[in-house]
């Protein structure tokens, strides 16, 4: 049978604070009660299992409870001081001690003492008298559970050491590093963070946990990032973005994961990349306003240099390596009379001779070979439906950049006016030069003539006049004439009728020198006067019209119109084989014209522009110095027209 506690049989041991002192691995167990009996009857059944303190009074159990912390506290309710319950209450108000199992014992059996007890936090209650067994009963299942608890303790305390070091682990870490991370609530109430995460957000306070993001954030409120928070968490979706930091001038790349809490943010502190980007960006966006500049400069200096080159008064070409037309120039192209179509891609040699073309070739392959740095040249061209042009031309060699690639630069004009200007000159002098032989000649001819003439007609008249008037001294001298007087009548009238003859000569031979007429009667005079003798001496008929009553040409117009006349009349009766012949000398304008047309053959053209002739190019040369111009031709139905005109105002030079 179990034995029941009474306190008054009961000796009682005393135990003292200091000798209670528990031990290791034995349960500590406080006894609190005024009844030392029961007290001495508790400490015996416990003793064996159990370190077991003892208190007489309320404040005492308080005071060994604060200092020994013992594992289980078994309280009576009456005690002087501080009671069952007050006792109870204070334990429960200490956190060192709060969760001490306490077994109330109490003689009260009612309802309301157990409910008391339990509302006053006990976690047993035991009605005295109470049976030992049951005592150490429920001892022994509050030792388990201490012990349990005490276990579960241990382990959680382990656990929560480990948890400890690792979130110490984990803080240093994230700490550690510069990326941002931070874990939120649903609403948006940050659970963890490191320091990177509120320099993320800005923040103020020094600590985030377990305060709303947008209280320690509020310039946040709208913002891409808890626009960001929210669909991460809304669609549980991982998503990303590029935060920037204003305040901190500081870029991240955030990446937000939902989790079963809310969400996780990472955010990777990107500023250095960020401003790499920006750097390149900026250095890209300044090179490419840079090259859009150049690139407008260059346009307008091509354009520039286009126009120029299109405008320039000289023709210019360029031309490839092998003499091909790369670019030509508007007046390049005029002075080949081809559109620029016809000539890019072709050489110049469709356009001269053959051996022009190749002296061209050579020199252009020297230039190549870097043998002279230029060359001019002076080339014919050949023009469709033309006449054969002249063109001077400047080459010179460019390279473009690296030597791989030349280039001929061609720098053309027109030379063909000079080049006529320079063929007339030399035809002119070859005319000249045979003219001025003519004159020699035909100087020496007359002188010739002029002594045959003597010669011939005069010195024999005189000669025959001066034997005559001999033959009459010698008859003189004799003492007696032999002539009668009328025989020296007869002599005298001889020789008088010889050098009658004589002077005629010598007019005729002035005549030719110079003609009277034209003294005598006027150029108008002269031409109907040699007319007739023409007529009588060629039998051509000569018909002339001069208008006598106008003021007829004089001086050197005159003796130029005279000449020409008589050169035109002279190749009539050589070569023409006319009948006729008609002869104008009228005034048109400002100017004599003398035509003379004859119905003979016909001058042939080459004759008539030839140069070789000297009769023409004396007649010519008249007209040139007298400032006229000569015009001989076939006429139609056939002949020959001679026409010159002369300006009035040569008569007073
Ligand atoms: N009226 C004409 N009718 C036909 N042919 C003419 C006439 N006048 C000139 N000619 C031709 O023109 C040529 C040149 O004439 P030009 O007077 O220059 O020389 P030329 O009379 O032969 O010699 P030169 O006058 O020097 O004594 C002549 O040879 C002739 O063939
Ligand atoms: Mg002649």
């Amino acid at each position: 049978m179990a034995s029941q506690f009474n306190p008054r049989s009961t000796t009682i041991p005393r135990y003292t604070a200091s000798t209670l002192i528990p031990v290791e691995e034995k349960l500590c167990v406080l006894v609190v009660d005024d009844n030392t009996h029961l007290v001495e009857f508790i400490v015996s059944l416990l003793k064996e299992s159990c370190k077991v303190l003892t208190a007489f009074d309320g404040l005492s159990g308080l005071s060994f409870a604060r200092e020994y912390s013992p594992d289980l506290i078994i309280v009576d309710v009456i005690m002087p001081g501080l009671d069952g319950f007050e006792l109870l209450r204070e334990i429960r108000a200490d956190a060192a001690i709060h969760t001490v199992p306490i077994i109330i014992l109490s003689g009260d059996a009612s309802e309301d003492a157990r409910l008391e007890a339990l509302r006053n936090g006990a976690d047993d209650f035991l009605i005295k008298p109470f049976k030992p067994k049951e005592l150490i009963a429920r001892i022994h299942s509050h030792v388990r559970m201490v012990r349990l608890r005490r276990a579960a303790f241990e382990r959680e305390s382990e656990l929560l050491r480990t948890i400890g070091e690792v979130q110490q682990d984990l803080q240093a870490l994230l700490e550690g590093t510069n990326d941002a991370f931070m874990t939120l609530s649903h609403e948006l109430y940050v659970i963890t963070h490191n320091q990177a995460a509120g320099q993320l957000v800005n923040t103020l306070y020094p600590s985030m946990s377990g305060r709303s993001l947008l209280e320690v954030a509020p310039g946040l409120a709208g913002g891409e990032l808890v626009t960001a928070l929210l669909q991460c968490m809304k669609q549980n979706v991982v998503v990303t973005l590029e935060y920037q930091n204003t305040t901190l001038s500081r870029w991240y790349g955030l990446r937000c994961y939902p989790t079963r809490h809310g969400l996780t943010v990472f955010g990777a502190d990107i500023t250095e990349q960020k401003l790499a980007e920006l750097a390149l960006l900026t250095a890209h966006s300044e090179l490419e306003a840079r090259v859009t500049q150049r690139t407008l400069e260059l346009r307008q200096v091509n354009d520039l240099l286009t126009a120029v080159f299109d405008n320039a008064p000289s023709g210019i070409a360029i031309l490839d390596s092998r003499g091909r037309f790369i670019q030509t120039n508007t007046a390049y192209c005029r002075l080949l009379g081809k559109a620029k179509e016809d000539l890019i891609g072709h050489t110049f040699k469709r356009f001269t001779d053959v051996e022009s073309w190749a002296c061209f070739e050579r020199s252009l392959q020297q230039l190549a070979d870097e043998k002279q740095p230029a060359f001019d040249t002076e080339m014919p061209i050949r023009l469709t439906g033309r006449k054969e042009n002249w063109v001077s031309a400047f080459v010179s060699l460019i390279h473009n950049g690296n030597d791989a690639e030349m280039y001929f630069v061609k720098i053309a004009q027109d030379i063909t006016a000079r080049k006529r200007a320079e063929e007339k000159i030399a035809t002119s002098q070859r005319e000249l030069r045979a003219l001025y032989h003519r004159l020699e000649s035909v100087r020496e001819e007359e002188r010739v003539s002029l002594a045959r003439e003597v010669h011939d007609q005069l010195g024999q008249l005189l000669s025959a006049a001066k034997i005559d008037i001999k033959l009459l001294e010698d008859d003189a001298q004799r003492c007696t004439p032999k002539l009668s007087r009328n025989e020296v009548a007869s002599e005298l009238r001889s020789a008088r009728l010889t050098l009658d003859k004589a002077i005629s000569s010598v007019r005729a031979i002035a005549t030719e020198l110079r003609p009277p007429e034209l003294e005598d009667h006027g150029i108008y005079g002269a031409i109907e006067l040699y007319a007739k003798q023409f007529t009588e001496r060629t039998g051509i008929e000569t018909y002339t019209f001069v208008n006598s009553n106008e003021a007829q040409p004089r001086g050197p117009a005159a003796i130029a119109l005279f000449r020409i006349f008589q050169e035109a009349m002279s190749n009539i009766q050589k070569h023409s084989i006319a009948g006729a012949v008609h002869v104008y000398l009228l005034r048109r304008g400002n100017s004599h014209l003398l035509r003379v047309a004859d119905d003979g053959i016909g001058i042939t053209a080459e004759r008539a522009l030839g140069t070789t002739s000297l009769g023409l190019r004396g007649m010519r040369e008249r007209a040139a110095i007298a400032r006229g111009k000569l015009l001989i031709r076939k006429i139609r139905p056939h002949g020959t027209l001679v026409a010159v005109r002369i300006p009035i105002h040569i008569e007073n030079d």
